[in-house]
């Protein structure tokens, strides 16, 4: 089987460090690279935590700095639930490496218009990297195999009522991805909220005794304490879910949808609103994941991290 060839743009965050871990070395991934942006914490704290995760478990992955602001509205963080740098808990060795000197978004743009057309996007943070690559080269759009994202949720939010913090951060970017006419898969909550690494979870991973299995403990850990908050009993790996599907999508229920952000500045700013129900018989523009088989999504989690050193 050809091997898909990744983008992974991320804001690490506790979630996108254990969707790195895998697409990392997943067999059938060649991760062509990593572009990081403002979402959890700022690009000050995103870069460095992608960066350390990358030494840590010595990952042959170039690592490229992207935007660091959303478009259009003010800047939010995820301190409430990653802490201050966005990726409290674990303990990293003193950082040797660095970030490419391209830019992101020219990585990005650079990479889709030498390709042949085969090069998927996994854009797990706020989308305003892909959505600043997609303005400055809108040919890309036709280009692009697919963008399979963490983000959004045809119900509830959780950083409003409304609105999933991804998506949330930069609802002017969302826009852009979605109208774009790009294929887009959309992992929302209503799926990755059921992915909660449980102290069970913790425990299994830890057990597989490599610096990969005590990351993801030392990582899970800390969002054991801070979902409380989401009223859950454990962090969600929502970023590892939009991995996840490119490698085994029988291991989700999708549904075809018509998704269109809310720009309005009310309540629902940042709301996907998703017609899963097909009520506006608006033509699907995203396939939207609604629930995950979890025996089996944990077993190949485990797989994949024991093939790290
Ligand atoms: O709402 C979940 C998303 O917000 C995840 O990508 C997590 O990393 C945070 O960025
Ligand atoms: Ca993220």
């Amino acid at each position: 089987m050809e091997k898909i060839k990744m983008i992974l743009d991320c804001d690490t965050g506790h979630d996108d460090a254990i969707a790195l871990m895998v697409a990392s070395k997943h067999p059938d991934i060649e991760l062509l690279g990593v572009t990081v942006v403002a979402g959890n914490a700022g690009l000050h704290h995103t870069l460095p935590n992608t960066l350390n995760v990358v030494q840590h478990l010595g990952l042959q992955v170039k690592v490229y700095g992207g935007m660091s602001r959303p478009m259009v509205r003010d800047q939010i963080v995820g301190k409430k639930i990653h802490g201050e740098s966005g990726f409290d808990g674990p303990v990293f060795e003193e950082l040797r490496i660095k970030a490419e000197e391209e830019h992101a978004v020219n990585f990005i743009i650079r990479t889709i218009m030498e390709s042949d057309g085969d090069v998927v996007l996994v854009p797990v943070g706020p989308l305003t990297n892909i959505a600043m690559a997609i303005r400055l080269e809108p040919r890309i759009a036709e280009k692009i195999k697919l963008i399979s994202l963490m983000g959004g949720a045809a119900g509830m939010g959780n950083t409003t009522p409304s609105a999933e913090f991804n998506i949330y951060a930069d609802p002017e970017a969302a826009h852009v991805v979605f109208t774009s006419g790009a294929p887009v898969v959309m992992m929302g909550l209503d799926l990755t909220n059921r992915t909660i690494a449980t102290e069970k979870v913790i425990e299994r991973m830890e057990a597989i005794g490599n610096k990969a299995g005590k990351l993801f403990g030392d990582i899970m850990r800390f969002t054991l304490q801070s979902q409380k908050a989401n009223g859950l009993d454990g962090g969600p790996v929502h970023d590892l879910t939009a991995v996840m599907y490119l490698v085994h999508p029988e291991f989700f229920r999708m549904k075809e949808a018509f998704v269109e952000i809310d720009l309005s500045k009310g309540p629902s700013y940042g709301r996907t609103v998703a017609d899963i129900n097909g009520r506006l018989g608006k033509e699907p523009n995203a396939l939207v994941g609604l629930d995950t088989d979890l025996p089996v999504f944990w077993d190949e989690v485990e797989r994949v991290l024991r093939l790290h050193n």
